[in-house]
């Protein structure tokens, strides 16, 4: 809340209350003598009471205030910011139980919004939190620019777990971290996004491909589905009868509305569409490329890797191998590290335990499966992505592997017979 012109900002309670009705007062005031601020200080009134009450005095560091009463809350809201002084960490209440209105009251500045009734316990929590926020340092320019990092996951070869691994980052970036996060599936026709889920995908995403010139912030808000209190989600089950139709400008409109709007966007990006819309890429922070070790998976990591140098060079690859079965791969990890030139970030193991796990619960693989090996190593991407500086960009190549494996590979001990004349593969797009 600012109202930056506003004179005596050294005279400040630590805390006042403007609540409609006494049942709420009455489980308000022990916790605020708990905290030790004066419980006089909790009044009887909504938010215009306490616009009024704050236009002729100091604010509190810490405001709350009820909505009950309130015919066009975000409005009032607005009048409530040109009262209160900068710093002024404010908390609202009411009876809506309405996501949206829920968004657009943290848009506004408030700190948080507490469902009534109240509990003695969901006041502590708030007012901790407050508190924490209150005192933090201010890095006001700082924290104005909004980090966001946009992260797109690709996969070598249909199946590997690219689908598995952006649903569970997406999950655990909004439900552990609490960031902000949209999720794009753009399998248009096949995607597994909301079916992890367990969520419809409703008809967003085809929305936004049909009028992508209606794409804006009010669209997104409207036409994502939401997972969690911090993830939503856009994507579609296209007919199988109905063709994509677009340029792909809807895509990067989409992209460009939520770096506004969440500070992580997951993009589920099948191969094909790398293919198509080659500019989706522009302005994605980091590729996870989810590979299989097998001679194809091999094949396709190469030509995507070398894909990426050429059109993505910003972007930091992280190379996932998933799936992996210790001692019985078709293509050994260090084989596979020289034949792409690279290290391999992270290994997934096979756990087939875990994967029908998340599809009973219907939850993503990464945290129905909290404590089992795969979901830590999906974990560690997570942080990877997070901490994109940790991993270094086009990680090493193995030392010595100056030619690529696939070339030097004897192909007759892997494939049939019949194939046996196939010139080796190269590292050709
Ligand atoms: N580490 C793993 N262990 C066992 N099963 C896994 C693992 N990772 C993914 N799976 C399973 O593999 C199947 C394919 O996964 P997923 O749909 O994520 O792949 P994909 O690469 O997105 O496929 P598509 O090419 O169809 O988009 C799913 O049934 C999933 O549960
Ligand atoms: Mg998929």
């Amino acid at each position: 809340m600012n109202a930056p012109w506003k004179p005596n900002a050294g005279n400040r309670d630590a805390f006042a209350a403007y609540l409609c009705d006494d049942a709420s007062l009455d489980v308000l005031r022990p916790v605020i003598i708990e905290m030790g601020w004066q419980p006089e200080k909790c009044n009887k009134g909504g938010l215009r009471n306490a616009v009024q009450s704050l236009s002729i005095s100091a604010s509190p560091n810490i405001l709350l205030v009820d909505l009950s009463e309130s015919g066009d809350p975000l409005n009032d809201i607005n009048a409530l910011a040109e009262v209160c002084e900068p710093g002024t960490v404010v908390i609202a209440t009411g009876q809506v139980n309405d996501v949206r209105l829920y968004r657009d009251l943290v848009a506004s500045g408030i700190h948080d919004y507490l469902l009534k009734p109240l509990s003695p316990g969901q006041i502590r929590d708030a007012l901790a939190q407050a508190q924490a926020i209150f005192s933090a340092p201010k890095h006001h320019d700082a924290s104005a620019v909004k980090q966001h990092i946009s992260t797109a996951v690709v996969g070598t070869r249909g199946g590997v777990g690219a689908s598995t691994l952006v649903t569970s980052l997406a999950w655990m970036f909004s439900a552990d971290n609490k960031l902000p996060t949209a999720m794009l599936d753009l399998d248009i026709h096949f995607g597994t996004g909301a079916l992890s889920l367990d969520l419809e995908p409703g008809r967003g995403l085809t929305d936004a491909i049909d009028n992508p010139s209606r794409i804006d912030g009010l669209f997104i808000e409207r036409a994502m589905i939401r997972a969690n209190d911090h993830l939503a989600i856009l994507s579609a089950e296209a007919p199988i009868n109905s063709p994509l139709m677009t340029d792909g400008s809807a895509f990067v409109q989409l992209e460009e509305e939520f770096r506004q709007a969440f500070e992580m966007t997951m993009i589920d990006l099948p191969r094909n569409m790398l293919i198509n819309f080659p500019h989706l890429l522009t302005d994605v922070n980091v590729v996870v490329l989810v590979t299989e070790m097998t001679l194809a998976g091999a094949r396709d990591a190469i030509r995507i890797l070398s894909w990426l140098k050429a059109n993505a060079a910003h972007a930091q690859v992280i190379v996932v191998a998933n799936k992996v079965m210790p001692g019985v791969g078709e293509i050994s990890k260090a084989d596979f590290e020289a034949s792409i030139e690279r290290k391999i970030n992270f290994s997934i193991p096979y756990d087939i335990k875990a994967a029908s796990n998340a599809a009973k619960l219907g939850q993503t693989f990464a945290d129905a499966n909290r404590s089992s090996k795969a979901g830590n190593v999906m974990r560690d991407i997570g942080k990877a992505i997070l901490g994109a500086s940790d991993v270094e960009a086009g990680a090493p190549a193995v030392a010595g592997a100056k030619k690529s494996l696939l070339g030097k590979l004897d192909f007759k001990s892997m494939m049939p017979a019949k194939k046996d004349k196939k010139a080796p593969v190269s590292a050709k797009n």
